[in-house]
């Protein structure tokens, strides 16, 4: 074992080998040891500003069905908590819903982002949101040393659900529910300590799961919690205009407009209108950002380069 593996520190005599090296490849390596410093010092106002603080983080299922990308993920969440942030993730999991309805030869349908659930597509939907997508999630943030708990809302009573009849447009929705209550004792039970991974599942008051998009959920989860940050990670670049260009800060009054031209469809609906929700009830920051990008999270979080959309109170804010 080296002294570095052996303390977690760079030997000293390394660096030295580096800055007195005979070559232009040595300068360059040391070139690249200081950025790597400065990339930790940048990040040192965000540490302190949000240390304590908690961040909602939403991964949509998409996002998630890149095994590099869901370690990166998971490697991210891990470095949030180990930092000091109280950091709770919600996941989706539509892409492996309806790969698994398909396997089972059922039909994945939708209405406005949100899907169709009869009583055999929800089994599917327990099945794989709190089944092995959540044990996933909690086994990888496990191997890199966060402690991870998981759990659907249904969990300690976490997330009680009223049934959706219907969608705005009329269309029935089967075994789907909105959130009505969140009792966070669980997750307050949980933290510092543990991550809670949470799949958007939740029983209503007769005792019935319901599936919960996990936008709504995440958000109403971050309204109860009073979080800091509500961040959701999706499978494109933020929210795009008509004209399909990236918008990078959107003001409450500019989504509604954005919502009302038709530009924003299918799951981009729940997810901007959840975001706005989010931040009337409280949460001060909003962010829809590319779950694509290796460590989209942490370049949120600790750089000044915004990826994705934020959601902003009014043109002056920033950051
Ligand atoms: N104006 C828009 N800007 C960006 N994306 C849009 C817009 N309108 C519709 N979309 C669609 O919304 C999708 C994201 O929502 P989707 O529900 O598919 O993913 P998710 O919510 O991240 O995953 P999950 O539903 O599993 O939680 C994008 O892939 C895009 O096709
Ligand atoms: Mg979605």
């Amino acid at each position: 074992m080296t002294h570095s593996e052996r303390t977690g520190h760079a030997h000293p005599r390394r660096a030295r080998d580096l800055a007195g090296g005979r070559d232009g490849l040595c300068c360059i390596r040391l070139r690249e040891v200081i950025d790597k410093a400065r990339v930790l010092i940048e990040a040192l106002p965000y540490i302190k500003e949000f240390r304590g603080k908690t961040v909602v983080v939403k991964i949509g299922g998409a996002a998630l069905d890149d095994a590099a990308l869901r370690r990166r993920f998971a490697e991210d969440v891990v470095l949030l908590h180990w930092v000091g942030l109280q950091v709770i993730v919600v996941h989706g999991g539509g892409v492996q819903v309806s790969a698994m309805l398909d396997r089972l030869g059922l039909t994945a349908a939708f209405v406005d982002g949100m899907r169709v659930t009869d009583a055999a597509a929800l089994e599917v939907v327990e099945m794989v949101l709190g089944g092995t997508l959540n044990k996933d999630l909690v086994r990888l943030v496990q191997q890199l040393g966060g402690r991870a708990v998981g759990l659907t809302g249904t969990d300690g009573g976490l997330a009680r659900a009223r049934r959706v009849e219907r969608a705005p447009g009329g269309q029935d929705l089967g075994l789907v529910g909105e959130v009505e209550a969140v009792d966070r004792r669980v997750i307050d039970r949980l933290l510092p300590d543990f991550i809670p991974i949470v799949a958007p599942l939740a029983v209503d008051q007769d005792g019935q799961t319901l599936n919960v998009n996990a936008d709504p959920f995440a958000a109403a989860l971050a309204i109860a919690l009073g979080a800091e940050k509500l961040v959701l990670l999706t499978d494109t670049e933020g929210v795009k205009d008509g004209g399909g260009a990236l918008i990078p800060s959107l003001t409450a009054g500019e989504a509604r407009r954005l919502r009302a031209s038709g530009a924003v469809r299918g799951g981009m609906i729940p997810k901007l209108e959840n975001a706005l929700a989010a931040l009337e009830s409280g949460v001060h920051k909003v962010h829809i950002i590319d779950g694509r990008l290796e460590h989209a999270l942490l370049l949120e979080i600790f750089t000044r380069a915004g990826v994705g959309t934020q959601f902003i109170e009014s043109e002056s804010e920033t950051a």
